[in-house]
């Protein structure tokens, strides 16, 4: 467990469990948070963490968003740091160097979507609601939801739901490909705690690769996304993992990885 006062962090297993928790503000992320998140996954990852769920405190809420009260008064110097501080946090879960599921167990809007729309998988409860609801406060998402969600829904459904600051049920959102599964409330963490087992059971380093090739895809131009994936495919040759796989494959047996 850690000390933090708006956030735990568990681990356990190779699997890190990070709790946004300010149920009282139906864990809304003021700066205080947005550092002990950030601070927590430089923990997760020094302590060679194989997968990360993040998750909302409560049954209410994912993170209904950034800190509003917080933000209401803020120059536009101040609206920029919190702006770098949020893209940090958020670029922090997608360059994690293992998946990150957001388990959605309740509202996840503005900053809190953005926070899930940076994690490798999204598993929703069946009482999730999700929305990019920043039009209606007089802001646009500055955490990465105009660059982060057409990627994921396509530039038409994100257009629909930065523009109109729709609230859409799980459901909605599966359908959009927003979140990949749904599952019911009370299954939830068991569920992601075991897909997240299951992650953290693969070849770590193949784990990592695969991760930063599909990052890649949005970075750059197919032919120069396929020469990196050439690098990082011929770079795993040689490695324990590689030699074990492929051996316990030709042996008949279950792989050992590292
Ligand atoms: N920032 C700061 N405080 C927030 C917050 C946010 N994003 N979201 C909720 N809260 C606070 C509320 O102000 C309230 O505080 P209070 O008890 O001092 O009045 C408390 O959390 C509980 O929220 P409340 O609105 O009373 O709960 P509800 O069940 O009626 O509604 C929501 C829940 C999530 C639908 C509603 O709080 C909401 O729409 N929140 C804002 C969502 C948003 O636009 N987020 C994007 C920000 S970028």
């Amino acid at each position: 467990m850690s000390d933090w006062e708006t956030i735990t962090l568990e681990q356990e297993g190779g699997v890190a469990t990070l709790t946004v928790d300010r149920p009282d503000r139906l864990n809304a992320l003021n700066v205080d948070t947005l550092e002990a998140i950030e601070e927590a996954l430089k923990q997760a990852e020094n302590d060679e963490a194989r997968a990360v769920v993040l998750t909302g405190a409560g049954d209410d809420a994912f993170v209904a968003g950034a800190d509003i009260s917080y933000m209401q008064d803020l120059s536009t110097p101040e609206a920029q740091a919190y702006a770098e501080l949020g893209h940090r946090v958020a670029d922090k879960i997608e360059t994690f160097p293992a998946p990150v599921i957001a388990a959605i167990n309740g509202y996840a809007f503005g900053g809190g979507c953005e926070l899930a729309l940076a994690c490798d998988l999204r598993v929703a409860s069946e009482s999730a609601i999700i929305g990019q609801t920043e039009i209606d406060l007089g802001i646009i998402p500055g955490w990465g939801g105009t660059q982060r969600l057409p990627r994921l829904v396509g530039d038409e459904v994100a257009r629909r739901l930065i523009f109109f600051g729709e609230r859409i049920d799980a459901q909605d959102a599966h359908e959009h490909g927003l979140v990949g599964e749904i599952v019911a409330g009370d299954q939830l963490d068991d569920h992601v705690s075991q897909l997240a087992a299951d992650l953290a059971a693969k070849p770590h380093y193949a784990m990592a690769a695969a991760k930063e090739a599909l990052n890649q895809s949005h970075e750059t131009t197919q032919q120069a996304g396929l020469r990196y994936e050439r690098r990082l495919w011929s770079g795993m040759f040689g490695t324990h993992d590689q030699r074990e796989g492929m051996e316990a494959f030709l042996e008949d047996r279950e792989p050992e990885f590292e």
